[in-house]
């Protein structure tokens, strides 16, 4: 984190609470669908959120915060949505998320944020990143193919479409952040994923595997 981005960070964790945001408001329904929100509007009510999701949606600290560039919009839409309902949990996010209190507010900021140019990695460690591919498409020893990624992330982590927001994209994400999810549904401290697929999956992972096809998705 840069200097500045450390005082903006405690700057708003201040502002927090002296405002008295406390707990999480509950103010955000259902879903959303592609095309309900509106990236124009979204776009300046997404400046509280590029603080730290940067405002081209890649991550100003990239061992803190993820990438939202190009997202499914539905999915940062379910995600925000379960922080609130605690179904989701981070002590800096959870707190952004409740300052998010009208569902048409948090539609244009997902839409914004979706309609930017695809997150994009950067290649790091090959051998390990070649290891991390294998898994990637053929799934390891423990957990065969159930685990091989592609099935449910698509070709290079792109997702699978548009109107199919419920497999996020991953490739392109920032490492810190694959590596810290995956062991945070192995540990089940994150536990928001549809019929526990992530949890499955990452159970059956060992910590360098984790590693591994974290190397490659960020890689991307
Ligand atoms: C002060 C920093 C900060 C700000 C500002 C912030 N976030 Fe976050 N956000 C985080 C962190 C940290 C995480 C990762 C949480 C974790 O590790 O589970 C996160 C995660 C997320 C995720 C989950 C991403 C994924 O791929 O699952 C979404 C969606 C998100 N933020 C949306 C927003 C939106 C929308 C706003 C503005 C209303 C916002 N954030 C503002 C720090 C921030
Ligand atoms: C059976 C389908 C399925 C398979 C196989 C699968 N995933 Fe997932 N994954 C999901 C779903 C569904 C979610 C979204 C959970 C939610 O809604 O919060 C997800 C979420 C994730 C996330 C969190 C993304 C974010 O932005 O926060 C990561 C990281 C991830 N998967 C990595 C992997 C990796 C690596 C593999 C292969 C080792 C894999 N997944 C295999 C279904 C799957």
């Amino acid at each position: 984190m840069t200097k500045r981005n450390r005082i903006f960070a405690a700057l708003v964790v201040l502002l927090m609470g002296v405002g008295g945001v406390h707990a999480a408001e509950k103010n955000i329904a259902g879903s959303m669908r592609q095309g309900e929100g509106d990236p124009k509007a979204g776009k300046e009510k997404a400046a509280m959120c590029a603080g730290c999701h940067g405002e081209d949606g890649m991550s100003i600290d990239p061992t803190s915060f993820p990438n939202l560039a190009g997202q499914y919009a539905g999915y940062i839409y379910k995600q925000v949505r379960d922080f609130q309902l605690e179904n989701r949990s981070d002590p800096t996010m959870s707190s952004m998320a409740s300052m998010v209190t009208e569902t048409q507010d948090l539609k244009d900021i997902a839409a914004f944020f979706s309609s930017l140019k695809t997150m994009k990695g950067t290649p790091g460690d090959a051998k390990l990143a070649s290891e991390g591919k294998v898994l990637y498409y053929k799934g390891n020893k423990k957990l065969g193919d159930y685990a091989a990624c592609v099935r449910c992330h698509g070709e290079k982590g792109k997702g699978k479409d548009k109107n199919n927001a419920l497999f996020p994209i991953i490739g392109g994400q920032q490492k810190a952040y694959l590596i810290k999810q995956l062991k945070d549904f192995k540990a089940g401290t994150r536990a928001n994923d549809p019929a526990s697929m992530m949890a499955m999956v990452a159970q059956g992972m060992s910590d360098k595997e984790i590693k591994a096809v974290a190397e490659y998705l960020s890689g991307l």
